[in-house]
């Protein structure tokens, strides 16, 4: 429940990246040994993937709230078909772990946000490639190889999970596997330093050309994950479409270049510091255009937040998804504000209106929730928003930061 109309004031400390913690965590079923992942994000995806690792047999301990100790050295089961994996889309790294360990996997087919049609063909081009059969059966992909071996896999697209699941069936294959067109996103980077830090041999992530030499073993060691680029820029975008002048602390600034551009452009003000950036609101915001695109180009998880942003500017913005097939489910939701945004052709086109009315909404996905309570931020009076659940699958603490920020807003259970 949402009081609208406070502008944002303080400081917020953003959270370990989701989707780095979602892969790096499935990656420790490659390692013999101890792991200690620090800068951990408290949400409901890494509650999930961390319940598919002990099923599995891995020993978990939680020495503080964002540290996790893994050792999956005693885990012998590939058998990651329980219900808990269909739960969230990153449980499909399980099956680049479990090839790459076992040469054998059974996953359960992942679920996660619903944009549409969610393929998993480039991982299995990749799979296939480094010498994998692989087939679905009654919702469960099954993988098995009698010997892996290094190859080449050319991308059509520069998928974030195929990079991802082909780098962690590739790390302990013999020989040098080549990704081409791969995806260049912060959290493959981070990914291939983890992997790096335990003995693997990943060279040219952040590129769209990654070379991994497979090496026989991958020892324990200790490890932090970056801070969520996606979480940053939602608070980034919050304070310029509630008002106010915030210090978003504990970020890569470089990881949000193609926000602090955009926001700068609708004339939001922003300064960069070594590991924080301020963001101060200066008046009615402009109209603008953009495109998602893969890193280093805007990113589609957060478009929504963008176009709810976009809703008060002054002229008419338009916002073109250029990664997800259908990723404007939410605009229906988003319209009960009393704002004028309408879909054609894969692009959004905003009319921006003077005021936003609260409303009584859904979050139809994580993101498209974040965005609502952003919505729910910039309207006059009160706004509800239902099915939080999606939101706590990927940000810490929303609610908490934001009061501290000076919003009123509270979690209410019905
Ligand atoms: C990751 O999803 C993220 N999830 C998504 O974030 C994010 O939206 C997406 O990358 C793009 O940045 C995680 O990291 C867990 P993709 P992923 O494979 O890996 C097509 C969030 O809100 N494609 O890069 O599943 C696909 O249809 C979530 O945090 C194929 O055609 O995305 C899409 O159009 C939502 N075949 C495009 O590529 C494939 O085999 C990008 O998908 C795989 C993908």
């Amino acid at each position: 429940m949402i009081r609208g109309g406070n502008p944002l004031h303080g400081k917020v400390h953003i959270s370990g990246a989701k989707n780095a913690a979602v892969a790096i965590i499935p990656a420790v079923l490659l390692v013999e040994g101890k792991c200690r992942i620090e800068n951990i994000p408290q949400i409901k995806d890494v509650e999930a993937i961390v319940s598919i690792l002990k099923y599995l047999g891995a020993s978990v301990e939680r020495p503080a709230d964002d540290i996790l100790e893994i050792d999956a050295t005693g885990v012998s089961s590939y058998m990651a078909d329980c219900e808990m994996a269909r739960s969230m889309r990153a449980s499909y790294y399980l099956l680049g772990a479990l090839l790459g360990r076992f040469h054998h996997a059974h996953v359960r087919m992942p679920g996660g946000c619903d944009f549409g049609v969610r393929p998993i063909d480039l991982h299995i081009k990749g799979f296939e490639a480094l010498g994998a059969d692989v087939t679905i059966e009654r919702d469960v992909v099954i993988a098995h190889a009698k010997h892996l071996f290094a190859n080449s896999v050319y991308l059509d697209f520069p998928s974030v999970g195929a990079t991802i699941n082909i780098m962690l069936a590739a790390c302990r294959t013999p020989g040098t596997t080549i990704i081409e067109n791969a995806a260049k996103e912060p959290h493959v980077v981070d990914l291939a330093n983890f992997l790096n830090q335990m003995g693997a041999f990943v060279r040219g992530a952040g590129t769209d050309v990654i070379r991994i030499q497979g090496v026989e073993h991958l020892g324990g060691g200790t490890y932090s994950i970056i801070p969520d680029q996606i979480e940053a820029g939602t608070y980034m975008i919050a304070v310029a479409a509630a008002g106010g002048d915030v210090v978003i602390e504990n970020i890569i600034p470089k990881h949000m270049e193609s926000l602090t551009a955009k926001l700068m452009e609708a004339g939001t003000i922003i300064d960069e510091m070594d590991d924080a950036i301020r963001v101060r609101s200066n008046g009615r915001l402009k109209k603008i255009n953009l495109k998602t695109m893969p890193y280093p180009g805007f990113p589609t998880d957060l478009q929504p937040q963008m176009v709810t942003l976009l809703t008060k500017a002054e002229g008419t913005s338009v916002v073109i998804e250029g990664v997800w097939e259908s990723r404007f489910q939410y605009v229906e939701e988003l319209n009960r504000f009393g704002v004028d945004v309408v879909i054609a052709d894969e692009r959004a086109i905003i009319h921006g209106v003077e005021k936003l009315q609260g409303a009584s909404v859904k979050a139809t996905d994580l993101r498209a929730g974040a965005s609502m309570i952003i919505a729910g931020l910039m309207a006059e009076g009160c706004t509800k928003v239902e099915n939080v659940t999606h939101i706590d699958r990927g940000y810490e603490k929303l609610v908490e930061k934001l009061e501290n920020l000076g919003a009123s807003i509270e979690r209410i259970h019905e």
